[in-house]
């Protein structure tokens, strides 16, 4: 980051700096681990269809509108609402988005602490020669099952985001990404192809995008809806905070639309290295789509390259890398908040937070095998259920209104025209944010009272 004549805040140097730090919060576990799950879970291509229609109308608004919102302020995101409604419980947004962040990081550190197991098994050669599913299988049952290390790598994960964002040292995370994020997306493109041409790959494609219409339920719509908020890193502030250092030359819309394409580009050619292996290596039928799914095939289709070893350890490292960077957006939130909003020391705050968001993610930890009421209970996918899935999109929802009913489209308007002089997909975007994104949120949320009810 380099200050700008703007505030002594500073700002991204260029708009493109800006485009890396954003995607490398959005891009992620989300987009690798979370988004074949729910495909899986979700009924196949219908899922991916619905995730990309949802990405356009609702994710890419809100997106927009919390950069906007971010830019204007120059706050976090508690602030930001005080800033433009002082004195209204508009700023519980903000507090909820902060709540939701701590409680997201704690699982997801566990996902990321998995990478990082595997990343040390790979280095030990514990995937050298060919894996089958059965093999790869059992390396992630007993892995997940295995309570000191689960929470050892849940510990090293934190751990390090937590030093990252006390040190305030993220702008050597965001050099290093930039060289690091470009190379996972050539990894993967290489691992799609080579999936792709694996015998037997078609039946995996045609689940992974010939829709099956009879599969679409309001399910779909839900889970769609809560995986473009969480893949795009929306809902809690997060944008907010990154909008808030986007200099005024900068152009808005422009920017949210490639964050938006490049996660969403990363987590559809993700699903084409998962799906395919599957049907390959006669394992999609009949398949019982859990936690561990990323984890199961990676290692079937890195075996399946000359020097797998290598690049099994490359993709390790990348994955982890990715994780990492949406670890600290995370812890980045709250720890700004009581920075801004509470004058605490930097360092107490991150490390408070990190501490607490620890002592959440022991249940998650613990629920893949480890211990048998947490497993039953199935605590990680019921966070992810409520975080994830439903503060996320309450929180989208709550924006859209604010942005549209309280501080008024033409003041955002104005604010976007700042380093935008044609803004070609205004009207529709208004119709969004007014209209479309609030009413879908609603329907979905309203609908899925109903089904749990049942
Ligand atoms: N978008 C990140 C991912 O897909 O891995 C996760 C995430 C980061 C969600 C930051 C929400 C957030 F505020």
């Amino acid at each position: 980051m380099t200050s700008s004549s703007q505030t002594s805040r500073g700002s991204w140097g260029s708009k493109i700096a800006f485009i890396f730090a954003a995607s490398g919060s959005a891009i992620g576990l989300g987009s690798i681990w979370r988004f074949p799950l729910m495909v899986g879970l979700n009924g196949g291509a219908i899922f991916v269809f619905v995730y990309i229609l949802a990405v356009f109308f609702i994710g890419f608004p809100v997106m927009l509108a919390e950069l906007t919102i971010g830019r204007h302020t120059q706050r976090n995101p508690v602030g930001a609402f005080k800033a433009i409604k002082p004195g209204t419980p508009w700023k519980l947004v903000g507090y909820m988005g902060v709540l939701t962040g701590i409680f997201i990081l704690s699982y997801y550190s566990v996902v990321a602490g998995w990478a990082f197991g595997y990343f040390y098994k790979t280095l030990f050669g514990v995937f050298r020669g060919e894996v089958t599913w059965e093999l790869s299988d059992r390396i992630f049952s007993t892995f997940a099952a295995n309570p000191l290390e689960v929470l050892f790598c849940l510990f090293i994960i934190i751990g390090l985001t937590t030093f990252v964002i006390s040190k305030g040292v993220k702008g050597g995370i965001e050099r290093w990404s930039k060289i690091l994020m470009p190379l996972l997306f050539a990894l993967i493109i290489f691992l799609a192809i080579r999936a792709l041409t694996l015998t037997g790959a078609g039946e995996g494609l045609a689940f992974y995008l010939k829709p099956d219409l009879t599969k679409l339920n309001p399910k779909v719509f839900f889970f769609a809806v809560g995986q473009a908020f969480f893949s795009l890193s929306l809902g809690m502030g997060t944008m907010m905070t990154y909008g808030s250092y986007i200099s005024k030359r900068d152009n808005l819309v422009s920017s949210a639309g490639w964050v938006c394409f490049s996660t969403t580009l990363v987590a559809f050619l993700a699903g084409i290295i998962i799906f395919p292996t599957l049907s390959a290596t006669n394992n999609l039928q009949g398949l019982k789509v859990g936690t561990g799914l990323m984890f199961q095939v990676f290692p079937l289709i890195i075996s399946k390259l000359p020097g797998g070893y290598l690049f099994g350890l490359l993709f390790f490292v990348l994955l982890l890398v990715a994780a990492l960077t949406s670890t600290i957006s995370l812890l980045e939130v709250p720890t700004a908040f009581l920075v801004d909003e509470h004058n605490w020391p930097r360092e107490k705050a991150a490390i408070f937070v990190g501490a607490l968001s620890f002592l959440l993610g022991i249940p998650s930890a613990l629920s893949n095998g480890a211990v048998t009421w947490a497993t039953q209970a199935n605590i990680m996918m019921k966070m992810d259920l409520i975080f994830g899935n439903i503060m996320l999109a309450v929180g989208g929802l709550f924006i859209t209104l604010f942005l549209a009913y309280s501080w008024g489209i033409t003041r955002a308007l104005q604010e976007i025209s700042f380093g935008n002089k044609s803004f070609r997909l205004k009207p529709l975007w208004i119709f969004n944010i007014k209209f479309l994104a609030p009413l879908a949120i609603i329907l979905i949320l309203v609908f899925i009272r109903i089904l749990t009810q049942q």
